[in-house]
């Protein structure tokens, strides 16, 4: 048996793929590990997106020459997005690394990782095949206690924003058969996931290339996965926000009341530059109609601060839009520049201090809107899906730090509650239930409140238990 060690950096994209390395891997003799030191392979899930977390790769690849100094023996693997994009010239740059895989070799990775072991070779696998490889079902998932997954439903982008590295490094956009992605959730679901995020680039265009149905209808289909609770999905591209989508929120009862649309920007000259196809007006009246059909739903996005020749009037847009929608939360990133997306070759680019100054502003606008939106859920009782204990200093009312239990709203909402204390009658709580917790205290990322009802459910959970005086 060999000890395995995945460091993930990036999106849940990656997060997914990390498990499917663990599953490629598994008949390879391979368990996973946390604990670097034990590792007999210490792979890198790299990402691309920005040059930050570019460098994050890099870093981390660099203080694997140490450990392999004290561990001769150690295999270093380079996977991910940077993988993919810089190929060969990992090898060149970094020594200490035996293999750099895309991540379209994952389920080629057994093979690969033999080749380095037993012959010796330094490898690299980069090839970027059409359409999807699955790996085996029967390689099974490690059941890591985990009650909310991710399901990669498609891989790939078409859209090529100018900004964006992903249509280069990931490929051209391509679906998992339908089938194939129930099997996988059926099989989650028997091992106690109560959760599944559907990921993609942008859902909205599932199965169109390849006719394999709307992605209205997967949902469809997902959502009537017994013993299935709930269903999320990111992301979604606001161009292809169909009908169907904004119905489904209408009908289909476990999907969950929150939607995450990347607007990138408020001002139309910007988007028009971004390559991103939709005005201000199309996404402002996106929103509308799903919140006609959701009166509750939370929404979410991204920002992209300082893109090439972002005027200051631009970057006003921007806070405007941000007064209009009034998000549940928001990621905004400072712009930079990937050598193989247009926009690095565009003019007037932003510096550095005056992305810093955007980043702030808009984060500050933003604040009172998340924290509003927090609040008003302060006197609700919050169904929530309870993930496990969080270590986190408590939030009670001696604000001494002490274990809770952590889970989410339906809207996304992080809430803690505690742990000992407050269980709600003679029930007890576990991973894997759902809670109903009255909120006491909105904090701009996270609600505190005490559990009023607890589901009631036989045996066969796994985790801590709490089981109230
Ligand atoms: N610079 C800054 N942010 C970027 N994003 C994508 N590419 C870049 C880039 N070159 C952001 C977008 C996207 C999120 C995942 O990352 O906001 O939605
Ligand atoms: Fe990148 Fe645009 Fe595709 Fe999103 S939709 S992955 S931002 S190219």
């Amino acid at each position: 048996m060999y000890q395995l060690y995945i460091n993930t950096i990036g999106c849940q994209m990656n997060v997914y793929d990390s498990d499917q390395i663990e599953r490629a891997l598994a008949p390879s003799g391979y368990t996973r590990t946390d604990q670097i030191e034990d590792a007999d392979l210490v792979i890198v899930n790299t990402c691309a997106i920005r040059a930050k977390a570019e460098q994050k790769a890099f870093s981390f690849v660099g203080r694997l020459a140490k450990l392999k100094q004290r561990k001769p023996g150690l295999l270093v693997g380079v996977g991910g997005c940077v993988a993919q994009q810089e190929g060969e010239k990992i090898l060149a740059r970094a020594p200490q690394v035996d293999l750099v895989f895309g991540p379209k070799a994952i389920p080629r990775l057994g093979r690969l990782v033999e080749r380095v072991r037993l012959q010796g070779l330094r490898v690299v696998d980069t090839e970027d095949s059409e359409g999807i490889q699955e790996l085996d079902l029967a390689s099974g998932f490690r059941d890591d206690g985990q009650v909310a997954r991710f399901v990669t439903i498609m891989q790939g982008c078409d859209n090529f924003c100018t900004y964006c590295v992903v249509p280069y490094v990931r490929g051209r956009e391509a679906s998992r058969h339908p089938d194939r992605i129930l099997e996988e959730i059926r099989t989650l679901v028997s091992g106690g996931v109560r959760e599944v995020t559907l990921l993609g680039q942008n859902v909205n265009s599932y199965g169109r290339k390849e006719n394999l149905g709307t992605f209205a209808e997967l949902l469809a289909r997902v959502d009537r996965i017994k013993g299935l609770e709930r269903i999320r999905f990111t992301t979604s591209h606001p161009k292809d926000l169909s009908d169907g989508l904004v119905d489904a929120f209408a009908r289909l009862t476990k999907l969950c009341p929150h939607i995450h649309l990347p607007v990138q920007s408020g001002s139309d000259r910007v988007l028009e530059r971004m390559n991103r196809r939709y005005t201000r007006a199309v996404y402002l009246e996106r929103i509308a109609r799903l919140r006609r059909v959701r009166p509750d739903i939370a929404i979410t996005t991204d920002f992209i601060v300082g893109f090439p020749g972002e005027t200051d009037a631009d970057f006003k847009q921007t806070l405007g839009l941000i007064e209009a929608v009034r998000f549940d939360g928001v990621f905004a990133f400072m712009y930079s520049d990937r050598s193989v997306a247009p926009a690095a070759r565009f003019e007037d680019k932003i510096d550095e201090a005056q992305k810093k100054e955007r980043l702030q502003r808009l984060l500050q606008h933003q604040e009172v809107f998340t924290l509003k939106a927090s609040k008003a859920l302060i006197g609700s009782v919050q169904e929530v899906l309870v993930e496990g204990l969080s270590t986190r200093p408590g939030l009670a009312e001696d604000q001494t730090a002490h274990r809770q239990w952590s889970g989410r709203t339906p809207g996304n909402k992080i809430v803690n509650f505690d742990h000992d204390a407050d269980c709600a009658g003679s029930q007890s709580v576990h991973p894997g239930l759902l809670a109903g917790v009255r909120i006491d205290k909105a904090f701009s990322h996270s609600l505190w409140g005490r559990p009023v009802w607890i589901e009631e459910k036989p045996g066969g959970l796994r985790g801590d238990t709490c089981h109230a005086a």
